[in-house]
């Protein structure tokens, strides 16, 4: 075998056999085959897609590329649960729904990943915390799952290493969005990880890899037919990803809303896919019995403090100064902040999630090629969103930014992101259907 007739068949169309695709992620790992050649291969499973028996012998390879985890001896008898979003913009859930389970009583001993294309990443945006550390060793997460039942950490060089090799290539090959690429990533670092039960959130919209509803459905149902053939239990969510989700969109500014949404007073679409989410946490664990009763523990871990006591908790343990949780103001700061005004009257229709994640990404939240620096405080404020009705001259956004030239620049390309109409408009629905 070799990496060219792979490439070649693959792009011609072909069903690569569970050898090939051994025979290719071996290579990947190894460092046998270079970077170019994995590019090429990526950008043909892009355009030719692969069956649901590719997609899944792809998964297993990439899933047993590294350790395999096994926390059950950390905490024997204990469900251990994971959550996983497909990506998006302002998609700081992690931040919020892994404190709350863990507040519950439900360990959350969770990989997760740096930012991605248009979509942030949960280990950028923690990252903003100063001190706070993603990089632990094995033996450290397993002490902190054991002591405060929550730990959040970057995939190891060990853990689904294939995965971490494509991700970075797919981040600047233009090869993100494709559903069998996406399911095998999210899927093999959920197997590895060692999760007995894992609730996705399957973003869908403007903001997410997957635009349509029926492309977002065929992706859940395709990762939970993996992860039930690896004998875990999965739920996934297909939730809205059409405008950003929350107000806030860029690192500090997504860890500040999600502190104030485990303060209760965050704003109302998260809350309630954090409940959700959450909520859906503690069923497939068993930890409740119906959704009314996970939304009643959801609530009251809020009301109570324990949720936030649990991020401060957490953050601590992993170097991270806890007073700028208690005083998220002096989380990074952008020094220039822009107000977006409204060019005319009317309703707010739509606001291009996308062009809002790749502003934030070019006033340099988020990263153009592999490794770059990211800047924790620019981003993105919204005041507006669809349903809104706005008058001429009124705050839409506003931006966040280092200098006043890359503001004005964002500003100008944040007001065509927004559709304003006469005619009224409703808030859109934030969880548009569940596959289980
Ligand atoms: N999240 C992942 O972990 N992988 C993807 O490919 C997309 C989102």
């Amino acid at each position: 075998m070799n990496p060219v007739d792979i490439i070649v068949k693959k792009r011609d169309g072909g069903e690569l056999s569970k050898e090939e695709i051994d025979f290719f992620i071996d290579g990947v790992v190894s460092g046998a085959i270079p970077d170019y050649q994995i590019a090429a291969w990526l950008m043909a499973v892009y355009f030719r897609g692969m069956t649901d028996r590719e997609t899944t012998d792809l998964t297993l390879a990439m899933a047993a590329s590294g350790d395999q985890l096994d926390l059950h001896d950390v905490l024997p008898g204990a469900v251990i649960v994971d959550k996983h979003s497909s990506g998006g913009v302002g998609d700081k859930t992690t931040l919020a729904v892994a404190p709350i389970a863990a507040a519950c009583g439900l360990p959350v001993g969770k990989m997760s990943g740096r930012g991605l294309s248009f979509s942030g990443g949960t280990i950028d945006k923690l990252e903003s915390i100063r001190g706070w550390t993603a990089e632990i060793s094995q033996e450290h997460f397993r002490r902190q799952l054991r002591s405060i039942g929550l730990v959040i950490a970057a995939q190891t060089a060990n853990l689904a290493p294939a995965d971490k090799i494509l991700y970075a290539l797919r981040d600047v090959t233009g090869t993100v969005p494709s559903l069998p690429l996406i399911a095998a990533s999210i899927m093999s670092k959920k197997l590895a990880a060692g999760a007995d039960a894992i609730v996705l959130d399957v973003k869908c919209g403007r903001g997410a890899f997957m635009e349509t509803l029926d492309d977002a459905r065929a992706l859940a149902q395709r990762m939970v037919a993996i992860g039930r053939l690896a004998g875990r239990k999965v739920t996934a969510l297909i939730t809205q990803m059409q405008q950003p989700l929350g107000l806030a969109v860029g690192n500090a500014l997504e860890v500040k809303e999600a502190i104030a949404t485990l303060h209760n007073a965050g704003p109302a679409d998260f809350h309630e896919l954090v409940e959700t989410v959450a909520g859906e946490m503690l069923l497939i664990a068993g930890a409740a019995e119906d959704m009314n009763q996970a939304r009643a523990a959801v609530r009251k871990v809020i009301a109570d403090g324990s949720a936030f006591e649990k991020f401060r908790a957490f953050v601590a343990a992993q170097g991270g100064d806890a007073s700028l949780v208690d005083h998220p103001e002096r989380l990074p700061t952008a020094p220039v902040q822009l107000p977006v005004p409204a060019p005319v009257d009317g309703y707010v229709h739509a606001i291009d999630a996308r062009e809002v994640g790749l502003v934030t990404v070019d006033l340099g939240g988020g990263r153009h090629k592999k490794g770059d620096p990211i800047d924790p405080a620019v981003g993105v404020v919204l005041s507006a969103k669809v349903g809104a009705k706005v008058q001429s001259g009124e705050t839409l956004c506003t931006v966040h930014a280092a200098t006043e030239q890359s503001a004005t620049a964002a500003a100008k390309r944040l007001q065509a992101a927004y559709a304003i109409a006469d005619a009224p408009m409703r808030p859109l629905e934030i969880v548009l259907d569940r596959v289980a």
